[in-house]
């Protein structure tokens, strides 16, 4: 996969848990941000805590262009966040309720929430034009803190056991679980009376959860087999265990029922786990992955940076098999598991990709033709060099520019063959950049080396790729 766009998003620092809206299409990305910061953070107000507002906040992005939409203030921090399948709510978990700046401060509370958006009533505020902005960006901003204890339009706090973290939605859109961590338990929130919440309708907060059932040790995340299951890990206790949900919420009335159907030791200390299809209302109930942070004596260790184990099991019958154990470099963190036939991927590249239209543009204005030509093109200090690639050649095999000279450098691989990626990789210059088939890639550096630096393919891509390579000529400033 490539990166399409990378946005920088103001008013908060370190995204953690992020979730697209599900219904009615994939129109918003919301993303929390984990960390309390004051505002305005201008260094003037660094130690005095009381005198600066601090706070972090839920942002909304447009999934397409991935501008900011808007942003909401929270109390306490934010971890992870989970969309309903109605489109009118998201969650996310705090697990820094008392606002610490410290390991134990952050441990003090017996409860930290659920905090529950109702994003339909921010959309509308923001449309209507009630919100604010904060100083150095145009964001709308609305604010989700309680003030003197009464709830904002845009959110409710639901109070649940210490430190949670992952929060996920179930197949059949009913619940979302948020998992406890600190605390051996999962809340399970039934998303029908998220309405009543919001409309003041409930005693008490806590009575939109159904069931609170005890699983083990550390539990992180939650995942879903569309029959009903859930299966959860449990970090301190190196498990997965399988639960199901009903059973869990007749309990949670006083029924006398057991909700764990099976424990599987994991090696070892699990975190995301992911069923199947789990994040959708497709979820399959056929496989599982667990992706366990630590090996430990799993396999051969190699050094210092030992192996991930990512642990494949077969979840369509009455008990989880493990199937597969598979080192990973850390750390992938987070997976899903979709069939082969939704991935529908671009196997070459399209030459109107927008993805390189800014390198096309400049080559346009240089007059040059990037399917035919390979040119040096001299801008007072500026030079652009432009070469095709094709097995097992670039179309320059040298160039030569002064000393200081501002150098971009534009390759188009001509190669049709999928799977036939050139590389461009200049010695001295820590420039290495990959051009897939049918691809423009380009880089722009300072020649300040006077020298020769070749440059030469990093992708395998002939019997003689050894052979592409050429040389970089930087004429020095007083020769
Ligand atoms: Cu081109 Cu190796
Ligand atoms: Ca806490």
């Amino acid at each position: 996969m490539k990166c399409d766009k990378v946005t920088l998003i103001p008013n908060t620092q370190s995204i953690h848990g992020l979730h697209c809206q599900r219904v009615p299409t994939t129109t918003r990305v919301y993303a929390n941000g984990e960390f309390i910061i004051p505002h305005p953070n201008d260094g003037k107000l660094i130690d005095q805590v009381d005198e600066a507002e601090h706070f972090t906040m839920y942002t909304a992005l447009d999934a397409e262009t991935m501008d900011v939409v808007w942003q909401c203030i929270v109390d306490g921090n934010l971890d992870n966040t989970a969309t309903d399948y109605t489109g009118r709510f998201a969650g996310a978990t705090c697990y820094n309720s008392e606002m610490a700046f410290d390991l134990a401060g952050q441990m003090r509370n017996e409860r930290d929430w659920v905090v529950v958006f109702d994003l339909h009533k921010i959309e509308e505020d923001v449309k209507a034009g009630k919100f604010i902005t904060l100083p150095g960006s145009d964001v709308p901003v609305v604010d989700g803190r309680k003030k003197d204890g009464k709830n904002s339009p845009y959110t409710r706090y639901v109070p649940v056991p210490k430190n949670p973290h992952g929060i996920h939605a179930s197949p059949d859109g009913k619940y979302w679980v948020a998992n406890g961590k600190l605390s051996p338990t999962v809340s399970v929130i039934e998303l029908a009376k998220l309405p009543d919440l919001f409309a003041d309708k409930l005693s008490d907060e806590r009575d939109v959860i159904v069931a609170e059932p005890e699983l083990g040790l550390g539990p992180l995340h939650t995942t879903f087999d569309g029959r009903g299951n859930a299966y959860s890990s449990l970090f301190i206790d190196s498990q997965v265990v399988k639960w199901n949900v009903d059973a869990a919420i007749r309990h949670y009335k006083g029924e006398k029922v057991n909700y764990i159907l099976q424990k599987s030791d994991v090696d070892y200390q699990p975190g995301h786990l992911q069923a199947s299809l789990g994040e959708t209302r497709d979820a399959d109930g056929k496989w599982l992955v667990v992706l366990s942070k630590f090996s430990k004596d799993r396999f051969l260790p190699v050094g210092p940076l030992r192996a991930e184990n990512d642990q494949l099991f077969d979840i369509s019958g009455e008990e989880m098999v493990l199937v597969h154990d598979g080192p990973a470099f850390a750390e992938p963190h987070d997976i899903n598991i979709i069939r082969r036939d939704q991935i529908n991927t671009k196997r070459v590249w399209d030459r109107n990709d927008p993805f390189f239209a800014s390198a096309v543009a400049r080559a346009e204005q240089d007059g040059v033709n990037l399917e035919t030509d390979n040119k040096v093109i001299r801008d007072g200090n500026k030079v652009r060099v432009y070469m095709t690639s094709v097995a097992p050649s670039y179309g320059l095999s040298e160039f030569e520019v002064n000393e200081g000279d501002e150098v971009t450098v534009t390759v188009t691989n001509l190669d049709h063959i999928e799977d036939l990626s050139h590389g461009f990789c200049l010695v001295n210059h820590g420039i290495n950049m990959e051009i897939s088939p049918q691809q423009t890639s380009s880089v722009t550096f300072t020649a300040s080396k006077p020298g020769v630096h070749y440059y030469f393919c990093t992708w395998f891509c002939h019997a003689l790729h050894m052979e592409m390579a050429g040389r970089m000529k930087v004429r020095a400033k007083n020769a």
